[in-house]
């Protein structure tokens, strides 16, 4: 395991410094992310102290340093998990070899192309994101943000890693693509639908970081078990960060369903929009929306690239050892959905085929955790409402449902029943204005938006009332 270089111009643990080639491309990339940052990184509050935790070394203990920095001056580095020793393939074809520390010829393409897609969300989310610091909740939220930003920017520095170091020439050209290939460009988006949405208030920011950045760990997970050591590595990595986003999601949502459930008991109604809150059924239709979206990410039902990529050994499933079958998966079945005229039916078909529905189930069943959560608070307040997640049908562009209108309990329905409940089941305009109405930037330390609870305790064991972002 190489020493972390942490004084490095590029902070890592890969031994940079031993690989000169590598070390120079990679600095002649480091000017064009830092221009890209600051282009299409945070608006507001770009040079401000933010105190953010940095990525100093991969142990158990220890890993982050927190402390205040101004974001250009954030120290991205290139971070990979140990090498686990001995670590064989857990599935496909080549299941039971040693693992590998090159790409084989045969799969660089396919590989490269894995590599690609996850690295173009993460700064694709960063794009996004970069207006919502001008209407923070509070500067405690405000600093989970860029927190999210950095690492999402230190996620593609980990992608960029691997296509220089490991694809050559055309992998200096994809790095570089990266970072002009922008969310909502017309001419140039981000390869990945949901990433070239909007994410326009803070609702949709909770929202998005609780249920596309939980797509993100599945992908991660799926990838940590690849045959090609250095991704498995560099993804057991970023799923440690990762989880701070999900947390940032799942107790901002929380949060908004706290103080909804205050509101409408002051005020004794369920509409509370005249109190700056936000109503329940607009919550759920925000749920509706990012959750189908997001259902999108995964693919269609059955796939062949999937297959291959399986086979191959170049991604396998969630916590694919700790399952028990063969790992090969071409003669066991399962049935994926079907749309049929009178409703959803099944097929059959072999795991191996339905890989991107088994990893949408999993998804689906961490999801629905949150939600269980939300419930509870809500029935401990009193109120008589529960969230669900729409039937997974609902609202899908990709798949076997994407040119058919469902209903979020997963009925057949016609155009004229899908035009005229479509307000009641997504969020409306006015639904969006009315939350957008309520986003205003909140810079007092302590001091929380009326539409949100402020969180149970603060990051790092500073209190909630600390000056995470000095303004
Ligand atoms: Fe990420
Ligand atoms: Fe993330």
């Amino acid at each position: 395991m190489a020493a972390v270089d942490i004084n490095a111009k590029i902070p890592n643990n890969v031994d940079l410094a031993g690989d000169r080639r590598l070390q120079r491309a990679l600095e002649q990339w480091q000017p064009k992310f830092v221009r890209w940052w600051e282009e299409l990184g945070p608006a507001a509050f770009a040079r401000n102290p933010v105190y953010l935790r940095t990525a100093i070394d991969v142990g158990q203990e220890g890993w982050a340093n927190f402390g205040h920095v101004e974001m250009p001056d954030y120290r991205w580095g290139i971070f990979l998990s140990d090498r686990e020793k001995d670590r064989k393939i857990a599935f496909g074809d080549h299941k039971g070899e040693d693992v590998w520390q090159e790409v084989p010829g045969e799969y660089r393409s396919d590989l490269r192309r894995l590599i690609v897609v996850q690295g173009d969300t993460e700064p694709a989310s960063v794009e996004q994101q970069r207006k919502l610091s001008l209407t923070a909740p509070s500067l405690y939220d405000m600093r989970n943000l860029f927190q999210v930003n950095v690492e999402e920017g230190r996620h593609l520095w980990a992608m960029v890693y691997l296509l220089h170091g490991y694809f050559g020439r055309d992998g200096r050209d994809e790095a570089d693509e990266m970072l002009e290939r922008h969310s909502g460009d017309a001419d140039n988006p981000r390869i990945l639908g949901a990433f070239n949405e909007e994410t326009p208030d803070w609702l949709s920011f909770f929202m998005f970081t609780y249920f596309t950045d939980r797509d993100g760990k599945y992908q991660l997970a799926s990838l940590r078990e690849s045959a090609f050591d250095p991704l498995s590595r560099t993804c057991e990595f970023m799923l440690k960060e990762e989880a701070h986003h999900m947390f940032v999601g799942a107790s901002g949502v929380g949060r908004v369903v706290q103080r909804t459930a205050e509101l409408i008991r002051e005020h004794d109604t369920d509409d509370i929009h005249q109190y700056g809150g936000i109503n329940l059924d607009v919550l759920q239709k925000y749920i509706n929306f990012h959750y189908s979206v997001s259902l999108d990410l995964f693919g269609s039902e059955t796939s062949t690239n999937a297959a291959n990529y399986f086979a191959s050994g170049l991604k396998g499933r969630f916590q694919e050892e700790r399952r028990d079958d063969d790992h090969l998966l071409k003669s066991v079945y399962r049935t994926v959905p079907d749309w049929t005229e009178s409703g959803i039916g099944a097929r059959e078909v072999t795991q191996l085929a339905a890989l991107n529905e088994t990893l949408r189930d999993d998804y689906s069943e961490d999801c629905q955790k949150g939600v269980d959560r939300w419930n509870r608070a809500l029935e401990e307040a009193g109120i008589n409402f529960t969230f669900r997640l729409a039937n997974t049908s609902f609202n899908r562009k990709v798949g076997t449902f994407r040119d058919h209108h469902m209903s979020p309990d997963g009925k057949p329905i016609s155009d004229a029943e899908w035009e005229a409940n479509m307000d009641r089941w997504l969020p409306s305009d006015s639904d969006r204005a009315h939350v957008l109405s309520l986003m205003t930037g909140v810079s007092e330390p302590g001091k929380m938006a009326g539409w949100v609870a402020p969180p149970s305790r603060g990051i790092h064991q500073k209190p909630v009332d600390y000056e995470y972002v000095r303004v």
